[in-house]
Parts: C-alpha cells; structure tokens; sequence
C-alpha cells in the first residue's frame, strides 16, 4: 500500500524499445518511480533510460525475459500499475517479414501470449490496479472479405484463422495476446485496457532502429524503386504515450482503444516530405493499389485524447534520423 506522500510506482515491460523507452521519458517527467523491464540491463542499447532526467533517482531496471515468470513477477512487486509494451515486433526491413520466423510460434507467438500471461499473473499477484496492454491494429484488422472503405473500430477483431493461412504471424501473435489479455481480465477480475496503434513514427530515444521506424527511413532512403501506393495509417509516439497515460489515469476507461492519427496514401506521404526535403531518394513509382483499412478513433476521442498533425510528426522524425545519421547513403 502507498503511504501518504509516497511516489507512485509502475512498471513498464521492454523499457528499452521504441514506444517504451518514451513512456519512461513520460512517467519520469510526471514524477513516477519506475521499475522498466530489460532483456539485458548492461546492453548498450538500453544505456539512453540512465541518462533520461530523473532517472537516477526514480528509474530502477529489471532484468526480465517475458517468458521468465519469476523475474518479471519481481519487477511487477509492488507496483500500482503496469504498462505492458514488450513484444517481439519483426522488421519491415524485408518484404516478407514473417520470412525470418519460420519459427514463429517460439519467436513471436510464445513471448507475445505466454509473455503477456505472465505478466498478467504477476499482476494479479501484486494486486496492480490497472494494467494497460499496448496491443496494434494487427489485431483489429485482419478480416477477410470487409466491405472497401467501411471504418473498423474496437469491435473488429483480426481473423485468427485468417492470419494463419496468410502466415501473418505478427498479427496472429497481437490477436492472440490482446484476446487471452481481456479473457484473462474477466475471469480474474483484474482491471486491463488495451491500446491498438497503427504505424507510430517520431522521434527515436533508443540508438537502435525499431521496425516501424525503420519504414519511414527506407522511404527516404528509396531502398525501394517502386512501392504500392496504398493507405498507411501513422500515430506519433507522442500521441501513443498520451494515449497509454490517458487510459491510465481515466477511471472510466475500459476494454480495446484503437489509436490512429491519419490515414493516407503512400505517395501523399512521400510527397508531403519531398516538399519539406527535397533531396532525399525517395521511390519513384507508385503501383495504384486501393487497399489498407480506415479505423476510427472516437472511443479514445471521447476520453479527451487529441494527435498532432502529420507533417509535424514527419519533420520530427526527420530531423532525429538526420541527427543520429539514419539517413546516410552506406
Ligand atoms: N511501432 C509500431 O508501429 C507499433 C504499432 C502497433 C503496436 N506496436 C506494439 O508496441 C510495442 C512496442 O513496440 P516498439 O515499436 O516500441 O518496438 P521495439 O522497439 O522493437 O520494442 C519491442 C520491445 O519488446 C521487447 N521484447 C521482445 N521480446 C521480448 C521477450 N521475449 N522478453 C522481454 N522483452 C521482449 C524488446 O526487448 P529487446 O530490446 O530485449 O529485444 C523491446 O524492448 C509492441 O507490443 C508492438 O507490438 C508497435
């Protein structure tokens, strides 16, 4: 129990990835005390959480492999709330992602499900209040046969089956994490919401490049000639902390909350960047292709969440891949 006056203690899992390593920023600044999750605490990859402001004082690491029930059960001790942002994400670096997992079950299934069990469990343990489970559109969006152009929202669920015979394993493994999330939930009466961002994009604090990331820098970079030009959705890391700390903090929030900023075709994206920076290679021919999903975000709307304008999440992108080197011709 935390006494009067006492800071306020939560956990985030993989403290050290992309959208993680901005919600620590965000949980320091607003004064938490926080237990961050890491696979390897000496890794240089996660040395950026120890030089965050107030880290020294506030942030402590764990060593924790998901799958690693003991380990993550002492990081979630005595904490009033977690926010489970671990998961294997694979990268877009190659066209078919999943290529590189021809054992997806161990690789990305088993830590995203048993990874998110268990940190369930050990909430349950601690007797957290809420748990706040970032989940993806993966999750939302893959259903065959949707009608083109109508809007997905929370009660759309990706067809397991559907991902399977795809061999969509990165949306299977979302699919099925956020479902046994909410299952586990009603049978055990914990409090769990979950958040289901579409590509986020901003500013990176990690020196690693994560997968989404890495879409808008090959963009830039024009490693490839030709793309299809159909429909991304983007969020700003930003807006996905705001979003994660929103649903934390309003009491009345619950279940599933997709969280998209815009959604626009590829080469509208491509051409609002070249406007701003022109010498960048960008791919030079777009394949028509009417295909990617609209969702709505009303539902996290209606809590009083706001996104900024894509032109400015594009330009602070930039201007940190032109800072860390990202851009360089290698
Ligand atoms: N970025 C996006 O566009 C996007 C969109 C929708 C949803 N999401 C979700 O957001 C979350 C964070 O993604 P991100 O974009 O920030 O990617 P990221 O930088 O690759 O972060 C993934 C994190 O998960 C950790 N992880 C993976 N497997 C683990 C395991 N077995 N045990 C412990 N930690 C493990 C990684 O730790 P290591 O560093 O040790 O590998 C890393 O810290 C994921 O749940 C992802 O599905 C991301």
């Amino acid at each position: 129990m935390e006494k009067l006056g006492e800071k306020r203690r939560v956990c985030v899992t993989g403290a050290g990835g992309f959208i993680a390593s901005c919600l620590v920023k965000a949980l320091l600044d607003k004064g938490f005390m926080v237990h961050g999750t890491v696979r390897d605490p000496s890794d240089e990859k996660n040395a950026h959480l120890k030089k965050l402001e107030n880290a020294s004082e506030n942030l402590q690491l764990f060593k924790a492999d998901l799958l690693d029930y003991n380990a993550v059960a002492s990081a979630i001790a005595g904490c009033e709330g977690v926010f489970h942002v671990a998961s294997p994400v694979p990268s877009t670096k190659v066209p078919n992602p999943e290529a590189r997992f021809p054992n997806a079950l161990v690789e990305l299934i088993a830590p995203a499900v048993t990874g998110t069990l268990n940190v369930l469990k050990a909430c349950c343990e601690a007797k957290v209040k809420r748990v706040v489970v970032v989940s993806s559109v993966a999750a939302v969006t893959m259903i065959p046969n949707w009608p083109k152009g109508k809007v997905k929202d929370e009660n759309c669920w990706s067809d397991k089956e559907y991902c399977r015979t795809t061999e969509n394993w990165y949306c299977l493994s979302k699919t099925l994490a956020e479902s046994e999330a909410l299952e586990y939930a009603e049978k055990h009466a914990l409090d769990v919401v979950t958040v289901c961002p579409c590509m986020v994009i901003g500013p990176l604090l990690q020196p690693t490049v994560n997968a989404s990331s890495l879409f808008l820098i090959n963009l830039l970079k024009g490693v490839r000639d030709s793309v299809e030009n159909r429909r991304w959705s983007f969020v700003d890391v930003i807006d996905v902390v705001d979003a994660l700390l929103l649903v934390y903090e309003k009491p009345e929030a619950s279940g599933r909350y997709i969280c998209v900023s815009h959604t626009v075709k590829l080469r509208d994206v491509v051409d609002m960047l070249k406007s701003i920076y022109p010498k960048y290679d960008y791919p030079k021919t777009f394949i028509e292709v009417d295909e990617g999903s609209l969702f709505s975000t009303e539902k996290l709307k209606m809590l009083g969440w706001k996104c900024r304008r894509l032109e400015e999440s594009l330009i602070d992108s930039v201007e940190c891949y032109q800072d860390a080197g990202l851009l360089s011709k290698d």
